[in-house]
């Protein structure tokens, strides 16, 4: 996820950019750059860092003159943070200035192609294949070679495009990543979203995936992919500038719940090929993974609850041992590894102090390491053997939810692939998970629409003082989540137990109206765990399930159900943890809690 600004009118160009490049900085700020038109030519100004590096550099942009420009501010998906990997990209002759966000998921063939055809590259992003593919298109119409490129890339864009050749107008296009149009009076906008622009105009235009916007300072034409021009409404925007920095909602936390079908999608569908998972990303060979003893995987938090998760499907599909620790633990338990052991590290942030050293001391044992990291160029990224990215973009809410749901599906992507490697699937089997796993947006989507039935549970019992969740193996794995979403925003004291546990010491604590959420969306344990659903009742608890579409004896037991879709069982907890998410949401939102910022936490915890 990166920024977008680009700006075309009377005035100088480079402080507006700057100035609504500082509005979007929360979508990405690794890095930031400016391309103006000034003079016949086209000058690029960019820095590695925050926006203020780059602001320092041009002084606040009054340094660098002319009155058309695109800006980006980045987050690193292709390539670690630097000057030359920060947008925008040139095309060789420099005729071309490119900002980009989104992800091109066939660059790898596109800069072979561009490459035997004589195309010289200078860094590692996917976008510099879009400014050299204008120029490998272009014919002296910049609309014509457009509409070539974007019928070539594959994969999600938000693309503003400078051409020396067009002095008085720019081009803009997007597919599945935000741009919206800006117009103003003499002067007209394109950027990822309104607060860039919100300064200067509140009169827009929504794009639809692959119309192409050209701008002029006094007009702004739109077209289709067969070049027709497209008749748009103008829309006006009345919210206001911290509700449109968080896209119209009112807390960070929930525009990242909405964001996870398509960050999810942005996850698995660059590493899906023709049926097959394919990680590029890494370099464990089909003779490495057969030779693997043990898995560790190493977390904190969410992140160690995603490992909870991925110990029960990795040795599922695989049946390679695998064992959870949280990192602050195994950093010091004298941890017996060998290199015959992959240990697999997964954090958000890539900087957690704990994660970073528990990942240190596995590879003093000689451990391979794998890391599922949501931020490129991170320490935990660096200090990997291999990286798998989580394609979340930035996170800003200290809860995680769209992080948590990535992870999630990397680990299905390593588990299906060792799984694959080791013989572990008959050919149907396979086809039909990775199918499934290629469901999981959808689904996703199809439960956060009935958003309004988890918040309306959530208005019975936003006053509890303590809340239990149980479940059985992946159940119980969903439920530690669920458990920590709620307590960490909403302060509620809550525990997660195995559901078959409570007996050993819990249930003491159930009481007349304690409720408690039971997860049972598994076949083979459902009954099981209907049984500790009965156990509680009789202690008087009030329990809200949560199961599958299929299991409709649920509502015998349960005072509340919350029904998720059916899917392949192992994929469950991708959709079952959706409506905790919601739930803990709104019961803090209901208490008026600080959602984005909980009391006492921070987002990326950087010291032991
Ligand atoms: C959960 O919502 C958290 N904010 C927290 O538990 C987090 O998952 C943990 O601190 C790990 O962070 P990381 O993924 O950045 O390493």
């Amino acid at each position: 996820m990166c920024g977008i600004v680009g700006y075309i009118g009377k005035n100088q160009a480079a402080p507006i950019l700057l100035e609504g490049l500082s509005k979007l900085e929360y979508r990405g700020y690794d890095s930031a750059g400016i391309a103006i038109f000034d003079n016949n030519k086209i000058e690029v100004a960019k820095a590695k860092g925050r926006l203020a590096v780059l602001s320092e550099k041009t002084n606040d942009g009054k340094s660098v003159t002319g009155t058309m420009g695109i800006g980006h501010t980045r987050w690193a998906t292709h390539g670690e943070p630097s000057d030359v990997n920060s947008h925008p990209h040139l095309s060789m002759s420099g005729r071309f200035a490119v900002v980009h966000n989104g992800i091109i998921e066939n660059y790898i063939s596109l800069k072979k192609m561009l490459i035997e055809k004589g195309f010289e590259f200078i860094s590692e992003t996917d976008t510099e294949v879009i400014a050299h593919l204008f120029e490998y298109y272009y014919t002296g119409d910049i609309l014509d070679a457009m509409v070539k490129v974007i019928n070539r890339v594959e994969g999600s864009y938000a693309l503003g495009v400078l051409c020396s050749d067009y002095p008085d107008s720019f081009i803009a296009v997007r597919k599945s990543s935000p741009l919206i149009v800006g117009l103003g009076d003499g002067e007209n906008f394109i950027a990822s979203d309104v607060t860039a622009i919100l300064k200067h105009t509140r009169n827009i235009y929504r794009l639809e995936d692959n119309e192409i916007a050209v701008l002029n300072h006094d007009c702004v034409t739109v077209y289709n992919n067969d070049k027709e021009e497209v008749k748009k409404e103008m829309f006006t925007v009345d919210w206001d500038v911290s509700a449109a920095e968080k896209g119209g909602y009112e807390h960070f936390m929930m525009k990242e719940i909405e964001e996870q079908p398509k960050a999810i999608r942005d996850t698995i569908s660059p590493r899906i090929k023709d049926g097959r998972i394919v990680l590029d990303d890494i370099s464990l060979t089909a003779e490495d993974i057969k030779n693997i003893n043990k898995i560790y995987i190493v977390a904190c938090g969410s992140a160690y609850h995603v490992g909870v998760v991925g110990k029960y499907v990795i040795e599922k599909l695989c049946r390679i041992p695998v064992e959870v620790q949280v990192a602050s633990e195994f950093r010091y338990c004298d941890p017996i590894i060998n290199k015959n052991d992959l240990v697999i590290v997964i954090s958000q942030s890539g900087e957690t102090a704990d994660t970073l050293a528990a990942l240190k001391e596995a590879k003093n044992h000689g451990a391979r390491i794998l890391s599922i990291v949501n931020v490129v160029g991170s320490a935990i990224a660096n200090a990997s053997d291999d990286v798998i990215y989580t394609w979340a973009g930035p996170e800003i809410a200290v809860a995680t939810t769209k992080a948590y749901s990535t992870q999630l599906t990397v680990i299905y992507l390593i588990a299906a692939y060792m799984a694959e490697k080791l013989g572990m699937f008959t050919t149907g089997e396979y086809s039909q998970f990775v199918n499934d796993l290629q469901s999981l947006p959808e689904k996703v989507s199809e439960i956060l629409k009935s958003k309004e039935e988890v918040q309306y549970l959530a208005s019975k019992f936003f006053n509890c003082h303590s809340i239990f969740f149980i479940g059985r193996n992946l159940d119980y794995a969903v439920s530690l989540e669920g458990s920590l979403k709620l307590k960490e925003i909403s302060y509620i004291h809550s525990e997660a137990y195995a559901a078959g546990e409570l007996k050993h010491g819990t249930i003491s604590l159930i009481e007349d109206g304690t409720l408690v959420i039971a997860l049972a969306t598994g076949q083979e344990l459902f009954d099981k765990t209907v049984s500790n659903v009965k156990e509680v009742k009789a202690r008087g608890a009030v329990v809200m399930g949560v199961t599958t579409d299929s299991h409709d004896n649920m509502e015998d037991v349960a005072d509340y159900v919350i029904k998720i879709p059916n899917i392949n069982e192992i994929l469950l907890p991708s959709l079952s943890v959706v409506p905790l998410q919601l739930f803990g949401y709104y019961v803090a939102s209901l208490k008026g809690c600080d959602i984005d910022k909980p009391r006492n936490l921070a987002k990326s915890v950087t010291v032991e």
